[in-house]
């Protein structure tokens, strides 16, 4: 048994927060923040949307456009760092819920913004051990609960969203993923981190004295290994399937910052049609990104039936993932 693509479908909040409002917040420019990061505006959830309400409205999307029954759902993965409660329950349990899906296993993964490849290679790995045939995986941030509006390093990059898509079983080769890469290091875990609520910082006054609830971030040690990690895992990833980069119609990495797409796609020699870049419009949603620009291309008729996606994302942890494999649902 193998696992293909199967469905897409994706949800941002209707707020827009453009570089103009954050002028009237922080002490930055329009100017400033289009030259370093691309980024013109981002979504926001309205105070009582939540992540598992969003994933939700992309899951219900993704499920419709498999052509199947919420109840063929075996299995839910969300990947999110802005999860609904911190410690209990999973994201997972509440969409499940939200979907009126019953009896079926549901649980988190946290790898910040590689999340949802992260949560591609779970399903592979279920669906080809043969013990699960739908899987709903979901990256679904709110990242606008975590990040300090005080903070012009990093409230201009973040924005909310979600995406989800329908892996399912397959006996076709020919429309099943050719190779999933996921990986770690955990000595560059202060990279990106958010100190608190944890066991190391339990929720104190402390806490709210100094904003530990808030993302932090080396934002230029961040580029800098970002750049170099995105190339070397893509090249390894195409070197191991024997494909050349001219052959990918569509590279899709995560959209933290259009200089780092940039640089990643020059390095593999990629022509700007081949390059998918949202980050414009949405800033960085971090495990949502790459599902979010699929489901962009596919709306809008760029991405159709058969034709080769290339992943490859980055993110806190230090974690990375890259992917290779057919869109196997259908066109749009
Ligand atoms: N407006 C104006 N000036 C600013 C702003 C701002 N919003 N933010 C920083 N600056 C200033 C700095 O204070 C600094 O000033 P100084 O030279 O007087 O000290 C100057 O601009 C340059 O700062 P840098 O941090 O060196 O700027 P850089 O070019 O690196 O851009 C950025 C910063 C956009 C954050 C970039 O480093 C970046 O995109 N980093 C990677 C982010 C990323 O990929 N994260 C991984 C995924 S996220 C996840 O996993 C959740």
């Amino acid at each position: 048994m193998y696992a293909k693509f199967h469905s897409i479908g994706a949800y941002v909040p209707s707020k827009v927060l453009s570089n103009a409002d954050l002028e009237k917040m922080v002490d930055t420019s329009d100017e400033w923040i289009l030259k370093r990061t691309g980024i013109s505006e981002r979504r926001m959830a309205a105070a009582d949307e939540y992540t598992s309400d969003m994933a939700a409205k992309a899951s219900k999307i993704a499920i419709e456009r498999a052509g199947l029954e919420r109840s063929d759902i075996d299995l839910i993965v969300c990947a999110t760092v802005t999860p609904d409660y911190f410690n209990m329950p999973a994201t997972s349990c509440i969409i499940s819920d939200k979907l009126g899906i019953k009896n079926v296993q549901a649980f988190d993964i946290s790898a910040a913004c590689s999340g949802f490849v992260y949560a591609m290679s779970v399903a592979k790995a279920f669906i080809e051990s043969g013990m699960k045939k739908h899987v709903l995986i979901i990256g679904a941030e709110k990242f606008s609960s975590i990040v300090d509006y005080t903070d012009r390093t990093t409230c201009i990059l973040f924005g909310d969203g979600a995406g989800a898509a329908v892996i399912s079983a397959t006996e076709d080769k020919s429309e099943a993923f050719i190779d999933v890469h996921a990986s770690a290091d955990g000595s560059y875990a202060d990279f990106l981190v958010t100190p608190a609520p944890g066991c190391v910082n339990p929720v104190s006054q402390k806490v709210l004295d100094e904003g530990l609830n808030f993302v932090q971030m080396k934002g230029n040690e961040t580029f800098k290994l970002a750049v170099k990690t995105l190339t070397k895992d893509v090249k390894n990833i195409l070197a191991a399937n024997k494909i050349n980069s001219e052959d990918i119609p569509h590279f899709i990495p995560h959209q933290a910052n259009y200089r780092i797409i940039k640089a990643v796609g020059d390095s593999l020699k990629m022509k700007e049609e081949q390059v998918v870049v949202t980050v414009g419009k949405y800033g960085n949603t971090s495990a949502a990104s790459i599902p979010m620009a699929i489901n962009d291309i596919w709306e809008s008729g760029r991405l159709k039936k058969g034709e080769l996606m290339l992943l490859d994302t980055f993110g806190g942890g230090l974690t990375w993932a890259s992917a290779l494999l057919p869109f196997a649902g259908e066109n749009a």
